[in-house]
């Protein structure tokens, strides 16, 4: 166990955690409650103190403090090792910090800065400048218990007084600008943020890494964010997705919205599980944060005609995820804000809900018309086809009657058209095949037989190999201790598409045994993560692969990575609905590829 585990343990009581989220009674030695895990209505949840474990009756489910925050909150190691730091007190080493040192620490004195700054927004609202954005919240219908609620704030109309602030007490200005909330200029610094509502946002642990201001009147952009970059990273977050994570989990859904707006009304009116993406169309990282809390999202994008276009592309990359995507119907022109503002919205919220379509039917549904005009029928029909085929069989299997119906084709027609553009969806591009056998160090033909470990029966070829060399990466890492210093999480982590391989690794360099990794498996039930050793083991000796390789191992790795990547952008550039990052980030990729 690494001294920062061992030092959180010490300081943390299991039943302090516990006992946030289950009500506990003294039963002899130990306390008992409902399980968490599964539903149950008489009390079979154990705890014991005395070996700070906890263990179901009704479930199996186990483990220590990690591993209750682990599955609860559907956390990885990392992540729940630096939500109990930060509640024991305990300063992370930087091995176990997970991004390396440096970034981490500048990520928290961001944090700082942008802590202060939110008091300072705040304030503003409160005080006698904050008139007229406390009048402007009125008109839109949120009194003061609700900014309060949500930590809406103000930023006065002044090109210092933020700066200021932060300078008396005691920031300097490259942390001020760095933590995005001023500006260097040419005759000085200044604040990003004037005369604007604003908005803070947090990440899903609660940390602030940003805000976003709202004008109120006069001439600019409606909405400024905080820049991108290291702390505010939009493609990974979701607005109030901190404050809905536990209403996620209870009511297994979570509703996606576009702006700060919709996602405040619709937790005043009830629907706490509800999200935002902030307006831009939904990312994969933002994606994978929804499939980590649940497998159902209602999509409420506003209804207008771009809303519904741009939507498309992110909604299909959730269902690819296996989050089973139904996307909800509003009156013409209104967005959920406009919806659940009018009398009776809440309940016709619910309604249109339940009367929401699954994704690919409302694919199907916004080209009806398409779909039965000769020539652009056509077009249509290509269209939706190409999507269907990135969904999972299984996924799409329950709604192939209904596509069907809208394409006026019989089923094992329709069935017909999606298999064969799946086969064309898996052959490789012809640059890329020649590459992979120049650089790959790994034995052939271990994908098949290295199946038996690890279910990926849907998988492609190329993503098996993938999860070989990540596998194979974590069982050099298993088998050689001097390793383990080699590398740092930050170098890893991005590059690696397994979640159990990534949680290997990252629990190795923050220097967790084998041996102990093994006995906490075994007690949390895992068999997921032995399966990936013995996997990397087999990928190993097969190759002949030693510790020597580990360096190119994990560059093949990172190209692999890459080159996912890179194939994802193209099919995105290619349909020609690459937003401007997107586009950058595919002709970066292109370079370093080609060089
Ligand atoms: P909307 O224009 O739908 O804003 O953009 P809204 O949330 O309904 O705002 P109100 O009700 O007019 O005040 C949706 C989201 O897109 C982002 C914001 O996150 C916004 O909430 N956005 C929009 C920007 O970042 N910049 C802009 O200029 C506009
Ligand atoms: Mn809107």
């Amino acid at each position: 166990m690494s001294d920062d585990v061992r030092e959180i343990k010490s300081r943390i009581d299991i039943v302090d955690v516990i006992g946030d989220y289950v009500r506990l009674r003294r039963a002899g030695n130990s306390l008992v409650g409902l399980c968490p895990f599964h539903a149950e209505k008489t009390p079979s949840f154990y705890v014991s103190q005395e070996r700070q474990t906890y263990h179901c009756f009704g479930c199996g489910k186990g483990g220590d403090i990690f591993a209750f925050l682990m599955e609860l909150e559907r956390l990885s190691f990392p992540e729940a090792l630096n939500l109990l730091a930060d509640r024991a007190g305990v300063k992370l080493s930087p091995r176990s910090a997970g991004a390396g040192g440096k970034p981490a620490e500048r990520q928290r004195g961001a944090r700082a800065v942008l802590e202060e700054a939110g008091i300072f927004f705040r304030e503003s609202l409160g005080g006698s400048g904050g008139e007229a954005a406390r009048a402007y919240l009125a008109r839109r219908n949120l009194d003061g218990g609700s900014s309060r609620i949500f930590e809406l704030g103000w930023s006065p109309q002044s090109w210092d007084a933020l700066s200021n602030r932060l300078k008396s007490l005691g920031f300097g200005e490259d942390e001020i600008v760095g933590a995005g909330v001023a500006i260097r200029g040419e005759k000085g610094v200044y604040d990003r943020f004037r005369g604007r509502v604003i908005f803070p946002v947090r990440d899903d642990m609660g940390h602030i890494v940003g805000f976003g201001g709202r004008l109120i009147d006069g001439e600019g952009a409606k909405y400024v964010n905080s820049p991108e970059g290291e702390v505010f990273n939009k493609r990974r977050i979701l607005y109030l997705m901190h404050e809905a994570k536990r209403s996620i989990r209870e009511r297994g859904r979570t509703i996606l919205m576009e702006g700060y707006m919709d996602a405040i009304r619709a937790h005043l009116s009830g629907f706490s599980e509800a999200v935002a993406s902030l307006g831009t169309s939904l990312t994969e990282e933002q994606a994978s944060l929804i499939k980590r809390f649940t497998d159902l999202c209602y999509i409420s994008y506003d209804a207008d005609g771009a809303g519904q276009e741009a939507s498309i592309r992110g909604m299909y990359i959730l269902q690819r995820k296996g989050v089973d995507v139904r996307v909800v119907t509003l009156r013409e022109g209104l967005d959920p804000d406009d919806a659940l503002s009018a009398e009776g919205g809440a309940e016709a919220f619910e309604s249109a809900i339940e009367k929401s379509r699954s994704l690919p039917i409302y694919h199907v549904h916004i080209r009806r018309n398409d779909l039965r005009t000769p020539g652009r029928g056509h077009k249509a029909r290509e269209e939706i086809l190409a999507r269907l085929a990135g969904i999972p069989p299984l996924d799409l299997a329950p709604h192939l009657p209904g596509i069907a119906k809208g394409f006026g084709v019989l089923q094992h027609e329709l069935q017909r058209e999606i298999e064969a553009r799946r086969r064309n969806a898996s052959r490789r591009p012809a640059w890329e095949s020649h590459d992979d056998e120049k650089s790959a160090i790994y034995a052939e033909g271990i994908g098949g037989a290295s199946s038996v470990y690890i279910d990926d029966s849907g998988a492609s070829e190329r993503d098996r190999r993938a999860r070989d060399l990540e596998c194979a990466f974590c069982g050099l890492l298993w088998q050689h201790e001097e390793l383990r210093s080699d590398f740092t999480c930050g170098d890893i982590m991005p590059y690696f598409e397994d979640e159990a391989a990534a949680g290997i690794v990252s629990a190795l360099l923050s220097g967790d045994t084998p041996g102990e990794l093994e006995s906490r498996w075994r007690m949390m039930g895992d068999s997921n993560c032995m399966g990936r050793i013995a996997r990397g083991n087999a990928v190993l000796s097969e190759g002949n692969l030693g510790s020597e390789h580990a360096a190119k191992l994990l560059e093949d790795v990172k190209n692999g990575a890459m080159k996912r990547r890179y194939e994802s952008l193209r099919r995105i550039v290619l349909s020609e609905e690459a937003s401007g990052e997107e586009l950058m980030e595919y002709r970066e990729l292109v370079k370093k590829l080609k060089g």
